[in-house]
């Protein structure tokens, strides 16, 4: 039988949702519980990363597990050519786990149909990152104390967006959610999340222009303009300044609204949001540990 992996938000039921948030609770009310002794679990990053390889690490450590893997496949035998299918199959005879991220859009459910250990999809090109969707509805839930009725603002790059499309997914899961989305039309929601968002009978909004709107904010989700996804540079010089967030702009947002971004931040968040208690992006990255630790342990059946 294949072990149960982690590949698309879609792969954990809504029962599960909970049960990652409430393991995170308990991580992070009590960060050192050493369930992973005797354990190897394998980072690949073949994209480069800080906070999900690092978050990831720390997750692992401070269950006394041990980490094997890369952060640059350069230094790999990658660079000699060999294949993604070899990598995993090799990987999965020495590792407990692989926690992969990768450029091509399916790779991790492709390496999942390979190993025969778990794996996690660190991110998988413009396509899925479901450990970031179950660290922001963490977010979510510790600031707004729910998870139903959210108004969601999502700013910025939709298209390539691979956050967005995870966290869209999830929240489809609970009660009533509104989605506005901010973007211009080079950087929109693909068509196929806004099919199935109509087909669900799910309110969602389109906005060209970042304006008062967002007084209407829960929860207001920037995101970083994905430079290396575009082919032609000078497309990328159009869009990249398109919306930035200022602390003036929050004036008159609701007093319970929090800022997220998965990070890392370009200039869509400008530094004088930083000390605004309505910014949240930092201590949504450290929540990154908590859940982390969540779903390796509910993956390996730990807790
Ligand atoms: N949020 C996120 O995926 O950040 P990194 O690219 O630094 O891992």
């Amino acid at each position: 039988m294949q072990a149960k992996s982690l590949i698309s938000i879609t792969d954990f039921t809504k029962g599960e949702y909970l049960k990652i948030m409430h393991l995170a609770e308990d991580f992070e009310a009590n960060p050192n519980q050493k369930l992973l002794q005797g354990k190897v679990i394998a980072t690949l990053f073949f994209e480069p990363s800080t906070r999900t390889r690092l978050s990831f690490e720390t997750a692992i450590n401070r269950l006394g597990g041990k980490i094997i893997g890369f952060s640059d496949s350069s230094s790999s035998s990658v660079s000699k050519g060999e294949t993604l299918h070899d990598t995993i199959r090799m990987v999965s005879n020495y590792a407990d786990m692989i926690i992969m991220r990768h450029p091509l859009e399916g790779s991790a459910r492709y390496a999942a149909e390979i190993s025969n250990v778990p794996v996690i999809n660190a991110g998988d090109g413009a396509n899925q990152h479901p450990s970031q969707t179950l660290l922001d509805m963490y977010s979510i839930l510790k600031t707004q104390g729910r998870l139903d009725n959210i108004n969601l603002f999502l700013v910025g790059d939709l298209k390539y967006g691979r956050t967005v499309h995870s966290l869209i997914m999830a929240l489809l899961q609970f009660e009533n959610p509104i989605f506005n989305f901010i973007a211009p039309p080079e950087l929109a929601l693909p068509n196929e999340y806004k099919i199935h968002l109509t087909e669900k009978g799910i309110r969602y909004f389109e906005h060209a222009e970042f304006t008062d709107i967002i007084n209407a904010a829960d929860i207001i989700y920037m995101t970083r303009v994905q430079k290396e996804r575009f082919i032609d540079p000078v497309e990328y010089e159009k869009v990249k300044n398109i919306y930035i967030l200022r602390n003036e702009m929050l004036r008159n947002t609701k007093s319970t609204m929090k800022i997220l971004h998965p990070l890392p931040r370009i200039n869509e968040i400008h530094t004088d949001v930083d000390s605004n208690p309505k910014a949240y992006y930092f201590t949504q990255a450290k929540n990154g540990v908590f859940t982390r630790m969540a779903i390796i342990a509910h993956l390996l059946n730990l807790k």
